[in-house]
């Protein structure tokens, strides 16, 4: 089946908050590119737009929203960050920041992350959507991993059509670019990704310049952004005998002894579950065994990321 291509009409933005509030995908116009939106309260949805890209990897994905009381909602905001905030939102510009304690994005949504990627579109469809449906949307770009993002509706019906629930029309994007990322690192702004809100704006608002995240920042130093979910306990993978005393999380029937990602043996569910499960056992264990996980569809994803919370980071 493919996905409805719709005009921008208050029945059309009602009919795709619906959507959105059953768990489906929704491709909307923003003025940088067309986003595939899902809510980002709920995982199952969101492992449904890593599934419908075909991403090999969990990247934490940005929540659009369109109001500063949902805005707040969401992120801790420092004074600087309320300062760009003021001067370039609604617009191409996204700002990671803390997470709010009450934040309803979802685990996997920010990969386990305890930051959050916020944005305010610029989009009178975008801001309808968000506004009708009542909640922040994530919305990475609305095409298959490793493709370019689309520009136009009709981009997004090439390359997702038989994927997604619908799409609405709002013709060519403005921008044509992604959003520019900043993160603050020891509250200093730092750009994480050049885009659509070109670096020498903001470095003029801020009245100095934006430093460019150096390749010696991957190394996690005291209040700099990890790029990744990284659990205090020790991860050993592919285990299918837990030690004595270790957490075990476990994936597929017949397994158990443990959490298990999806008892089913569904990449979705055990993909919705994953972050959370890792979470809870990191509270109690020193160390935690992962039972192996299929290396296909979201497997790969999954994998990615276990592999990458392995990896124990220099204290
Ligand atoms: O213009 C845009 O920003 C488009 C339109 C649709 O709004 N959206 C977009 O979203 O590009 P997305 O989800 O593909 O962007 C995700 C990027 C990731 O690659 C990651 O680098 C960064 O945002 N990101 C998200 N959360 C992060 C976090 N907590 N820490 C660091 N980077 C984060
Ligand atoms: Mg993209």
């Amino acid at each position: 089946m493919t996905a409805r291509i719709v005009p921008i009409l208050p029945e059309t933005i009602a009919i795709a908050a619906e959507i959105l509030s059953e768990g489906g995908l929704v491709a909307m116009p923003t003025e940088t590119v067309y986003g595939l939106a899902a809510d980002a309260a709920n995982p199952t949805a969101v492992a449904r737009i890593y599934e419908a890209k075909g991403r090999p990897r969990f990247n934490p994905l940005i929540a659009h929203v369109s109001s500063w009381a949902m805005a707040e909602q969401q992120a801790k905001f420092s004074g600087l960050a309320r300062t760009l905030g003021e001067a370039f939102w609604p617009g191409p510009l996204t700002m990671v920041l803390p997470a709010h304690p009450e934040s309803r994005v979802s685990d996997l949504a920010r990969a386990g992350l305890d930051t959050i990627a916020l944005r305010w579109p610029k989009h009178y469809a975008a801001a309808a959507l968000i506004e009708a449906f009542g909640g922040p949307l994530v919305a990475p770009s609305a095409n298959r991993s490793g493709h370019v993002s689309p520009t136009r509706a009709e981009h997004v019906a090439a390359d997702l059509g038989d994927r997604i629930d619908l799409i609405l029309d709002g013709g060519p994007c403005a921008v044509g670019l992604e959003s520019t990322i900043i993160g603050f690192e020891g509250g200093e702004p730092v750009l994480l990704r050049p885009g659509g809100l070109e670096t020498s704006t903001i470095s003029a608002k801020l009245g100095r310049s934006l430093r460019a995240r150096s390749p010696t920042d991957a190394i996690n130093a005291p209040g700099q952004l990890k790029s990744h979910y990284a659990p205090r306990a020790r991860l050993r993978l592919d285990v299918t005998e837990p030690a004595e005393g270790e957490g075990y999380i476990c994936f597929g029937p017949g397994q158990s002894g443990g959490l298990n990602l999806s008892p089913t043996g569904d990449l979705v569910e055990a993909a919705t579950n994953l972050f959370s499960m890792l979470r809870a056992l990191d509270e109690s264990y020193a160390s935690i065994a992962v039972g192996p996980v299929p290396d296909e569809g979201l497997g790969e994803a999954i994998n990615d990321r276990l592999r990458r919370a392995a990896v124990r980071d220099p204290e």
